[in-house]
């Protein structure tokens, strides 16, 4: 017997009419927002996702998000006045993607940043749908009723249950709230990293170790605040398979980083792109960036002068409290500022660990469709034993199904000759009953198929999309 594919399967079942329920990435509902697809762009500074990037994402289905910091950095006046860059470039770049998108459409803001509580309120002032806040815990001084009031859904970054339970807790303390959901990112991830270097690769610390953990701390909440809190799994995230398997461990959606930046619509420039296919995997390193925490990036000789040779440059502002630039030897906004428009002398690039594996740069709609195909065949595969034994039962009913289509053929035929020649009454009205009662039987055929197959999705954590 030839081997079940996930192709033949869909086959077989569509064959006998039934509709197969969907085997794709299942959506993902933060508060009042909901996505068709659970995949969220992570938000990448500087200048890597602005409008471009995020509503293209969003035009797919998943959750664009624009990086908030040194977003001013691609206006002319940064150097004069950081703070009013920043807002400036930010209030454009969400307008400039609303635009472009009715979907939905994020920002990130790293809460470390000095002007972090300007950046919010601009968020707030134009209504975005999220805020997704990391490096550091966005607990102090959150305007909560401004948050909820504009409908803007807040979600918090986190590498660990601990990091998870602290916020939620002392929101609930200090609010009598708690955030929308949590992204989860484990030490695979590009960018600055929430997990000490140390332990980076401690299983402990792993993504796969951390999501169920963050699940746990969060059933207290769902239960008391009565509402869903979904969890988003990033770092690492590069195939739709790999988001299956994420999924299955307890998250209800990926962020991904590393494999939006090499796509058409990503805002940098195309050497940025160029750069993160042409890396190898040891080429990828470990940092210690000036903002006092690991970062994973591509190790070029911008990066391994830095730690050589006395470096001069300025600092345009202090724009994040407690940053290192003079130890480090560097501005890495500046740094970052300058691998975006592709001057990588000057600059360097951020990237996951699995950065190495992207061969080309491709298209938003592209990525999609290759990450729910590999998500529904990594779906089938994991089920095989039962979709084998469904299929086993479905070509069993094959027969019965063509025999009866058949006669329903043969009975329409008969019927259509009767009624013209209209010899016996009798003989028409009988063929008219058989062919309903063969009808019928087509009918629960198709229904016995489609039950078992909701039966096979709901032994599973998969909500099909029908
Ligand atoms: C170029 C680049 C820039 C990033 N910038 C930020 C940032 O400004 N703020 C942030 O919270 N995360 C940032 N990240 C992390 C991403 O949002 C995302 O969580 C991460 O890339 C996921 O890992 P992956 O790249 O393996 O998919 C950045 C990542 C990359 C690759």
């Amino acid at each position: 017997m030839k081997e079940l594919t996930y192709e033949s399967f869909k086959r077989l079942v569509t064959s006998l009419k039934v509709k197969l329920p969907s085997f794709d990435i299942p959506r993902l509902t933060i508060g009042n927002k909901s996505a068709q697809i659970a995949v969220v762009q992570g938000g990448m500074g500087v200048g890597i996702s602005l409008s471009s990037l995020s509503s293209a994402v969003a035009n797919q289905g998943g959750i664009g998000v624009i990086a908030a910091n040194g977003i001013g950095m691609i206006e002319p006046g940064y150097f004069k006045d950081g703070r009013a860059a920043n807002i400036r470039a930010m209030r454009n770049e969400i307008r400039k993607a609303k635009a472009n998108s009715p979907g939905i459409i994020g920002v990130n803001i790293m809460v470390a940043l000095e002007d972090f509580q300007a950046l919010l309120q601009t968020t707030i002032e134009e209504k975005v749908d999220i805020v997704f806040l990391g490096a550091g815990l966005p607990i102090k001084n959150m305007p909560v009723a401004q948050l909820r009031e504009a409908g803007v859904q807040v979600v918090p970054i986190v590498s660990s249950a601990r990091a998870a339970n602290l916020i939620f807790s002392m929101w609930k303390r200090m609010y009598n709230d708690v955030p929308d959901a949590v992204v989860v990112e484990g030490p695979k991830a590009g960018g600055h990293l929430g997990v000490a270097e140390k332990d980076l690769e401690d299983e402990q610390f792993s993504l796969e170790t951390v999501v169920p953990k963050v699940k746990e701390a969060l059933s207290t909440y769902i239960e008391e605040f009565n509402k869903p809190i979904p969890i988003i799994a990033g770092g690492g995230i590069f195939t739709g398979e790999d988001i299956y398997k994420i999924m299955k461990l307890g998250a209800d959606a990926v962020q991904m980083g590393t494999r939006f930046a090499a796509t058409n619509e990503c805002d940098a420039n195309i050497q940025f792109k160029e750069a993160i296919v042409a890396c190898t995997q040891e080429d990828i390193g470990i940092i210690k960036s000036p903002v006092g925490l690991p970062g994973r990036a591509i190790v070029n000789e911008f990066l391994t002068s830095t730690t050589k040779e006395k470096r001069k440059f300025s600092c345009p502002w202090q724009c994040l409290a407690g940053c290192q630039a003079e130890a480090s030897n560097y501005c890495i906004s500046v740094a970052l500022n300058n691998a975006r428009k592709g001057n990588l002398k000057s600059g360097f690039v951020f990237v996951g660990s699995n950065a190495y594996k992207i061969s080309s740069i491709t298209s938003v709609t592209e990525l999609f469709q290759e990450l729910r195909q590999q998500y529904a065949a990594a779906f089938f595969a994991d089920k095989k034993p039962l979709f084998i034994t469904l299929a086993g039962w479905i070509n069993k009913l094959k027969d019965e199904y063509r025999a009866t289509e058949q006669r329903v053929r043969e009975l329409k035929d008969s019927y259509l000759h009767a009624l013209g020649t209209v010899v016996q009454s009798n003989w028409g009205a009988t063929l008219k009953e058989e062919l309903k009662t063969k009808n019928e039987q087509l009918e629960q055929i198709r229904q016995n198929i489609a039950e078992k197959l909701h039966t096979l999705f709901s032994s599973t954590s998969h909500k099909p999309i029908v």
